[in-house]
């Protein structure tokens, strides 16, 4: 990477430090030794910190523009399927045919879970939530990957890697399953990642669930929007317990539980509650002034975005294919998604939303098209979590083969009581 230098005076004193530059994107002032001056840099929340180099994913927050190894992510979502992305993020560059046929047969190699782990869902309440279950059952396989595991072998991550992307459908279609009291459905890899995932959700010993080809291609893009997106919250999660070595089941974990935010993953479910709560295109102002009042904490859900400050590409993806999910099931009067059109107008045409660049993301659409699809709004995060775990691998193999990589420690600006005595 190109670089050069900046200049910072402190109580005088001139500091230089050097400029680092990636392929596309902002420069970045490299700090890592300012502590040696005993100083440090304060950004709560990473708004201008870069915690680490990436060749992965980049957003372009201004230009609306999201890339996956280079790839727009409008001809991937197009062109592609899921196990496609996911070997893209992961090695770098799509597979040719041969390797995807080995791709899918290691993958299909996978998608059973540890007959033991069917107790670790037993040990939920039957209403708890997915997330809840699915934060468990993962965590859980670190007790079964453990001896042998060493993640600074190249073939035990890839071995992680494969094993995650390939269970997660099989963990979260258990995870609703289970809340209903049905028996498990077994993964069938001859339905291809997303027609597997959606068979062992609404399949039962008695009902056989019929695949339709426009649903699970709609699912498989939905998987591929949601399948990276640089160092967001979860991804950095995954990162920082990964940084210290620890067991990849336990990290993958981490970052479900970080997903289930929701001023993260977690604001899809939130977007379709707020929706139904608000009942009627007669509400909307309520809730656009209520987001705007400064004394109340409420967020217009699927809004707003820290990195876009333009266009999120995803969501304008999203809401074709809302578009094409809810035609050919005949929903096209779908209330809640006329009533998400008339709320995205109206709110991008008042200035609160212009000035402070809130645009529909990722979250906004992708709640009524899993709806559509039959998937409950409780399960709307767990699909996101198992498209993202493909991104979260792919980082933290990323992470543990960068020689510069270091355990994660920020440091803090202390602001507590100075030394005392008893
Ligand atoms: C995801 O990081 C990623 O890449 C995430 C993600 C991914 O793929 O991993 O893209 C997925 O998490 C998408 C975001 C889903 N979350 C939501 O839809 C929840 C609603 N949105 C907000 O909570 C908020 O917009 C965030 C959390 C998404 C971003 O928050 P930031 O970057 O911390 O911005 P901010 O809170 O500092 O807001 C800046 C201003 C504030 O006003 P002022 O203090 O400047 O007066 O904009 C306002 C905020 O009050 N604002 C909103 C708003 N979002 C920001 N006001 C009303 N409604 C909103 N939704």
């Amino acid at each position: 990477m190109a670089s050069d230098k900046s200049k910072i005076i402190i109580d005088n004193k001139e500091i230089e430090l050097p400029v680092t530059k990636g392929t596309i994107g902002p420069s970045a002032i490299d700090i890592r030794n300012l502590n040696k001056e005993n100083i440090y840099t304060f950004d709560p929340g990473y708004l201008s910190t870069a915690s680490c180099s990436s060749a992965i994913t980049y957003v372009d927050g201004d230009g609306g523009e999201l890339l996956y190894r280079g790839y727009p992510i409008e001809q991937l979502s197009e062109k592609c399927d899921f196990l496609d992305v996911s070997y893209l993020l992961f090695y770098g560059e799509l597979p040719t045919s041969k390797q995807k046929e080995v791709y899918q047969s290691t993958i299909n190699g996978h998608t059973l879970i540890h007959d033991q782990l069917n107790s670790v869902f037993r040990g939920f309440r039957r209403d708890a939530h997915p997330m809840a279950v699915m934060t468990g059952v993962v965590a859980s396989m670190s007790a079964f990957y453990f001896d042998e595991m060493d993640v600074d072998n190249r073939k035990h991550r890839k071995l992680s890697a494969e094993r995650l992307i390939a269970k997660l459908p099989t963990i979260g279609a258990w995870s609703y399953t289970y809340s209903l009291g049905l028996p498990f459905v077994y993964p069938q890899n001859d339905l291809g990642y997303a027609g597997n995932f959606l068979n062992m959700m609404f399949s039962s010993p008695n009902k056989k669930y019929q695949n339709n080809p426009v649903l699970t291609q709609a699912l498989e893009k939905i998987l591929i929007l949601h399948a990276d997106h640089e160092q967001n919250a979860s991804t950095s999660t995954v990162r920082l317990v990964g940084s210290s070595g620890a067991n990849p089941y336990a990290c993958i974990a981490a970052g479900i539980a970080s997903l289930w935010g929701p001023a993260h993953g977690g604001a899809n479910e939130a977007t379709l509650k707020m929706l139904a709560e608000m009942k009627n295109e007669s509400r909307i102002g309520d809730y656009i002034k209520r987001a705007k009042d400064k004394d109340d904490d409420f967020r217009l859900m699927g809004f707003g975005h820290r990195v876009y400050r333009n266009k999120d590409p995803r969501a304008e993806i999203m809401k074709i294919t809302c578009h094409e999910v809810l035609n050919e099931l005949n929903l096209s009067n779908e209330p809640l998604f006329k009533l998400a059109l008339a709320l995205e107008k109206i709110a991008l045409e008042d200035e609160y939303f212009v000035e402070k660049k809130l645009y529909p993301n990722v979250d906004f659409y992708s709640g009524i098209v899993m709806r559509a699809l039959g998937i409950p709004n409780s399960m709307f995060t767990a699909v996101f979590a198992i498209a993202r775990t493909a991104g979260w691998v792919s980082h933290w193999n990323e992470m543990l083969s960068d020689k510069e990589n270091k355990i994660g420690r920020p440091r803090q600006v202390y602001t507590g009581q100075t030394k005392r005595n008893l």
